[in-house]
């Protein structure tokens, strides 16, 4: 579960701040779990929930459900590979969840550098950051509705791959996901999927980034910079992600009087 529990933390800190909103359940599924990038694919609500659960039975009312997504997202990377960092703490819960919002905030697969700048400039993150976060796709698993627009269908002509492939990947991809599979699931994000290392930015290297969003890093002399010495130096990439995930996870939180600590993390407190 550790990239579920990771990408978690990024999808609730991207809209409207760490506040847990990706948490909270919608009568009407409009909240921000059934959001395009979220319904179907973000995995780790119910080993949240549990945490949460344990938390509360020996601490009530003292750790948010923010928090947690903090910590629980720190701990996977730790427990599969990563170095520890420190978080800081006292985020409290929000109370609104919107799936338009999500829809509208959340980077696609299918954007190219500049578009990714953009969008990490509007949370107050930089280059570095949209560089050395995206090594979180060193773990974790994809569906092929990301990917086949890049080997049947690119930029809407039938039977064009993306020329930033290397064509031997592509035909690897084309094995594992077939044009008629969008559910099917790639378990491999780079060579050694279940280890939280920089085999990442060599699979950016050698072009076998799986998204576009990846491939694209190459295209900025900047980026690529970033790239290359992550790809040289677990040392630096592993003390540059946690401080990239420390920037990420301050991201608008609310604190002191706003905010509340839930009592179950799917649900607002109804004495709210
Ligand atoms: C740069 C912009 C990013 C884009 C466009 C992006 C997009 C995606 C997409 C489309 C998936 C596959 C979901 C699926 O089909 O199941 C994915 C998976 C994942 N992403 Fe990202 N992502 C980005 C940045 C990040 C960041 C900043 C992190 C964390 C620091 C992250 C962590 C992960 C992880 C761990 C997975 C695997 C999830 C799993 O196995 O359930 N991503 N991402």
């Amino acid at each position: 579960m550790a990239p579920g529990l990771l990408r978690m933390h990024f999808h609730d800190c991207f809209v409207r701040g760490c506040d847990a909103s990706v948490l909270l359940d919608s009568p009407t599924n409009t909240g921000e779990k059934d959001a395009l990038p979220n319904a179907g694919s973000l995995r780790g609500f119910a080993e949240i929930d549990a945490i949460k659960a344990e938390v509360e039975s020996i601490c009530p009312g003292v750790v948010s459900c923010a928090d947690i997504l903090a910590l629980a997202a720190r701990d996977a990377v730790v427990k599969v590979g990563g170095r520890y960092w420190s978080v800081p703490l006292g985020r409290k819960d929000g109370f609104v969840s919107s799936m338009a919002e999500a829809n509208t905030v959340l980077p696609s697969p299918f954007m190219t550098f500049p578009q990714l700048v953009l969008n990490f400039a509007a949370v107050g993150l930089n280059v570095m950051d949209l560089v050395i976060l995206s090594g979180g796709h060193t773990i974790g698993q994809a569906h092929c509705a990301v990917v086949n627009p890049r080997l049947y269908n690119f930029n809407g002509v039938p039977g064009a791959t993306d020329p930033l492939l290397d064509p031997s990947f592509a035909n690897l991809l084309r094995t594992m996901c077939p044009s008629d599979q969008p559910l099917t699931i790639v378990g491999q994000m780079d060579a050694t999927n279940s280890t939280f290392d920089t085999n990442y930015f060599r699979a950016v290297n050698n072009r076998r980034g799986l998204f576009l969003s990846d491939s694209t890093l190459l295209s900025n002399p900047v980026a690529r910079r970033i790239v290359n010495r992550a790809a040289r130096s677990p040392r630096s990439f592993f003390s540059d992600f946690g401080r990239s995930m420390v920037k990420m996870g301050n991201i608008n939180v609310l604190t002191g009087s706003q905010g509340e600590i839930r009592q179950v993390c799917s649900a607002v407190n109804t004495n709210a």
